[in-house]
């Protein structure tokens, strides 16, 4: 398990850091997100493209950590809402938070679980600057904000042909399979799930309709990937299935899906 320091970085970083810095900060207006497809515009050179942001925010940093408006769920790293929320209500303004999620992505803690440097250069001020404008704010992302990602599982459906299904992840690293539904017939079936997306996944299958919540040991498991293809060999019969990742909190988050064999 990766050690989590008893105090989350934003309070630490929000303590250390020097007042000039806290005040000068870029912070998007309210009014600016509608025009957001170049990011807003603020004071010198600074202009940072919020939908390059939640783009890559989603797949570099979305199957770690909670960001509601991002509609990210991973449980690995701290619930960014909450631990954003609690440094606002401690009156830090939320044009700080850009340079404390910057210095997370620089100098993450060496014992945790973050990679270092998962974004660098204009992308991670894009993605800093998202959270920002986005952590622990009630309501959804508007504009063309809101259609930045496209809805996790909604590919068209999978079909099994000649005992044959693929499945595969969503490669941009959401926590969801490219399609919530699939379909065959029964008999025996290889269920493949290519992953390219650097995240560890598998795909498991077990009875009935059981949607996000497990319902025991599943009929037929994969081994996990982050990067490649994987399968299972299952005998099929009509019915309805659910497929899911077993990593944890995955299937919570969404990663599952119904298969109906008939
Ligand atoms: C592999 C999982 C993982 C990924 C991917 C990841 N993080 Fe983290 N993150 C963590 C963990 C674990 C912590 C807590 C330990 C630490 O501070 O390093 C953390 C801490 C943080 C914190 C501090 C939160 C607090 O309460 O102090 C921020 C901010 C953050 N991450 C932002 C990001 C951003 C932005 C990205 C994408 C560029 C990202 N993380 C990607 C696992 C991850």
């Amino acid at each position: 398990m990766p050690k989590i320091p008893a105090e989350s970085a934003v309070r630490r970083a929000f303590k250390r850091r020097p007042a000039r810095l806290r005040a000068g900060a870029s912070a998007c207006a309210l009014g600016a997100l509608a025009l957001a497809a170049g990011g807003c515009s603020v004071k010198g050179g600074d202009n940072p493209n919020l939908i390059r942001g939640k783009q890559a925010f989603v797949a570099k940093c979305g199957a770690c950590h909670t960001l509601a408006r991002a509609n990210t769920k991973g449980i690995v790293g701290p619930n960014l809402d909450a631990a954003f929320e609690r440094g606002l209500a401690e009156g830090e303004g939320r044009s700080s938070l850009r340079g404390v999620v910057e210095a997370q992505i620089e100098v993450p803690n060496p014992e945790g679980a973050m990679p270092k440097d998962l974004v660098t250069g204009a992308l991670r001020r894009d993605v800093a600057a998202y959270v920002e404008e986005s952590a622990a704010k009630p309501g959804k992302d508007t504009g063309l904000l809101a259609s930045a990602v496209p809805a996790p599982g909604a590919g068209k459906p999978a079909v099994e042909s000649g005992g044959k299904l693929a499945i595969d992840a969503n490669p941009e690293g959401q926590l969801a399979y490219t399609s919530a539904t699939a379909s065959g017939k029964p008999g025996p079936v290889t269920i493949t799930m290519a992953n390219m997306s650097g995240v560890s996944h598998n795909i498991a299958i077990e009875l009935g309709s059981g949607g996000a919540t497990a319902k025991g040991a599943p009929q037929a498991a994969s081994s996990f990937i982050s990067k490649g293809t994987t399968s299972i060999s299952v005998n099929l019969k009509p019915g309805t299935y659910t497929f899911f990742c077993q990593v944890p909190g995955h299937r919570a988050a969404g990663m599952y899906g119904a298969l109906t064999v008939k």
